[in-house]
């Protein structure tokens, strides 16, 4: 089955045809009907606006129809139904899932579950594999991904997309500068197994320290939502802003990237300047999707 959970079920060629393909869908040569007659399911248990907006999307410029639920609330699962059992009935109604879940594992889970494949669109703090292929596609856009130097700045505990980003980009040989507040460090998990496969991880408390040696600056928000209680969240809110001063002096094809949404952590003078790339970014998810959605079904 062609359940995509983790970036790590990928290889490095496999993300490569994919990009290629996404980019040959980019310049509009594509079937618009190869998905025709195919149904997805969005199943999303957590907020969203450009995963479960673009997968939408991308199925229809493929031909094909989505059908799906956006909340807990507007399920059965509010009625107690297990996601084991949610997944065995809409993979009876649907050839693809996409689904985002609270719970770490949960895309796992599911993919035991369903007689479709399944995309994890975002399974709690664990990994986002349709985010980060959009974020590799991205930045080949700029340069060449092998040998990069990217600084991971934010909440690198719970975000996901920053812990699929640093597995992809390990097959890219990348040096990593992790730039976080204290606490929200890189998981020590991801740390270990990248720096034994021979990933170079480098762990900065200053961004002006390092930014001009950098190709690409990727930020994330805090992940307010997992954190246990406000008051712990508010400690470290606030605590990183990327502003036009902060940037004076970087590498001319330095990129600045974002999944979003984005808070304050990226001033909106940013978004006025060449190194800002995060709204293409998010287009971008479109066609990655439209190429993750034809390998998995077609
Ligand atoms: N980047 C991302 O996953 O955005 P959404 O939460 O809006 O889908």
């Amino acid at each position: 089955m062609n359940h995509i959970i983790s970036i790590r079920d990928l290889e490095r060629t496999d993300i490569d045809c994919l990009l290629d393909k996404a980019a040959l869908i980019h310049a509009n040569c594509y079937d618009e009907n190869s998905l025709k007659g195919k149904i997805l399911a969005l199943l999303f248990f957590e907020p969203s606006t450009r995963t479960r907006m673009s997968f939408d999307a991308a199925m229809a410029r493929l031909g094909g129809t989505s059908i799906g639920v956006d909340s807990v609330e507007a399920s059965s699962v509010a009625k107690g139904e297990t996601l084991a059992d949610t997944i065995r009935v809409v993979s009876g109604y649907a050839d693809a899932i996409v689904l985002r879940h609270p719970k770490e594992g949960a895309a796992r889970l599911a993919s035991e579950f369903s007689s479709v494949p399944i995309i994890n669109a975002g399974d709690g703090a664990g990994q986002h594999p349709s985010q980060t292929l959009l974020d590799l596609y991205t930045i080949r856009q700029s340069m060449p991904l092998e040998g990069i130097k990217v600084g991971l700045l934010g909440d690198l505990r719970y975000g996901r997309t920053a812990h699929s980003l640093a597995y992809a980009l390990s097959l890219y040989h990348a040096t990593l500068y992790t730039l976080s507040p204290k606490g929200l460090e890189l998981p020590c998990a991801i740390t270990e197994e990248l720096t034994e496969g021979g990933t170079a991880i480098i762990e900065h408390d200053d961004v002006s320290t390092i930014i001009r040696d950098l190709d690409v600056l990727y930020v994330t928000r805090i992940q307010r939502e997992r954190f246990p209680d406000s008051a712990s969240y508010f400690r470290v809110a606030s605590s990183y802003r990327i502003t036009p001063e902060l940037l004076s002096g970087v590498k001319e094809r330095l990129i600045v990237l974002h999944p979003l949404p984005r808070l304050d952590e990226i001033d909106p003078r940013v978004d006025l300047l060449p190194h800002a790339r995060y709204f293409e970014q998010s287009r971008n998810g479109i066609p990655v999707r439209m190429a993750m959605l034809q390998k998995v079904i077609s």
